[in-house]
């Protein structure tokens, strides 16, 4: 039975994620810090394993490695994100920029977004099989060359580092034939994306699945969208 890990499984794309695993008779290891009723069920009945943990928190990902209990790993998924607060200093304006810098809000965007990942990597990389796949879930307002718009400045930045991020993770799991990359999942109708979105989770996951299925190592240090479109970094 192939295995998967991934953060953020409580609700949004990493609970679609958890779901469509599931189906698939995968064994899954889900990270998330709210142990919900929906999961609880969904461990009674499929090979789903509940890990409590933050991806801020060092020790925890630390110790996680002694958690797997010697499995492989085909895939990891880094999922769980945050926008970062959406007005600092009460200016009304979304821009985490230049009025409104708060440096203790960029912090926590890059300790979740940025340096959560890179260390659930670092520790989670030797369990990956040879050939497996590490995927981060970027956004495509992480582009710089598409960046038309000084809004939501620590997230653009903390997702345009996890770009940087994949790209040389790619490089530095090459010779184990790992496929890593950044995926953007479209705009989607979570909490995080708001019902203005595009897209259903529906919509996203079937995108990003199939996506994921046609991964070849010739993909790796991508950075892909959820239907399979080449984003500029
Ligand atoms: N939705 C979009 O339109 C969109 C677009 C581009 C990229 N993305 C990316 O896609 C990923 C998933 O987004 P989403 O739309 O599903 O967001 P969401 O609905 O806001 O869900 C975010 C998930 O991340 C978890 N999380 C946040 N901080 C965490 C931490 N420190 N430790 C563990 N879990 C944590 C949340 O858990 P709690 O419930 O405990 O907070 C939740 O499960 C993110 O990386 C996001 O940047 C989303």
């Amino acid at each position: 039975m192939p295995t998967v890990l991934l953060t953020g499984a409580n609700r949004g794309l990493g609970l679609e994620f958890t779901h469509r695993y599931l189906e698939r008779d995968w064994e899954v290891f889900a990270i998330t810090r709210q142990i919900t009723p929906e999961l609880e069920m969904l461990s009674d009945q499929h090979a789903l394993h509940l890990v409590s943990g933050d991806v801020c928190d060092a020790a925890f990902l630390d110790g996680l490695p002694e958690r797997m209990r010697g499995r492989q790993l085909d895939h990891v998924i880094n999922n769980a994100g945050i926008m970062g607060a959406e007005s600092f200093a009460g200016t009304g304006r979304p821009r985490q920029g230049l009025e409104d810098f708060d440096r203790d809000e960029w912090r926590r965007v890059f300790e979740t977004n940025l340096f959560g990942p890179m260390h659930l990597s670092a520790r989670l990389a030797p369990l990956l099989r040879d050939g497996g796949t590490l995927i981060t879930l970027s956004s495509s307002m992480g582009s710089i060359s598409g960046n038309h718009f000084a809004g939501w400045q620590a997230y653009r930045c903390s997702k345009a580092a996890v770009n940087m991020m994949m790209k040389c993770i790619s490089l530095e799991l090459a010779e184990r034939r790992i496929i890593a990359l950044a995926l953007h999942p479209g705009w989607v109708r979570t909490d995080m994306g708001s019902a203005k979105a595009d897209l259903s989770v529906d919509e996203s996951l079937d995108g990003m699945m199939a996506v994921i299925d046609g991964l070849t190592f010739q993909d790796s240090g991508r950075f892909l969208a959820w239907d399979g479109r080449e984003l500029p970094y």
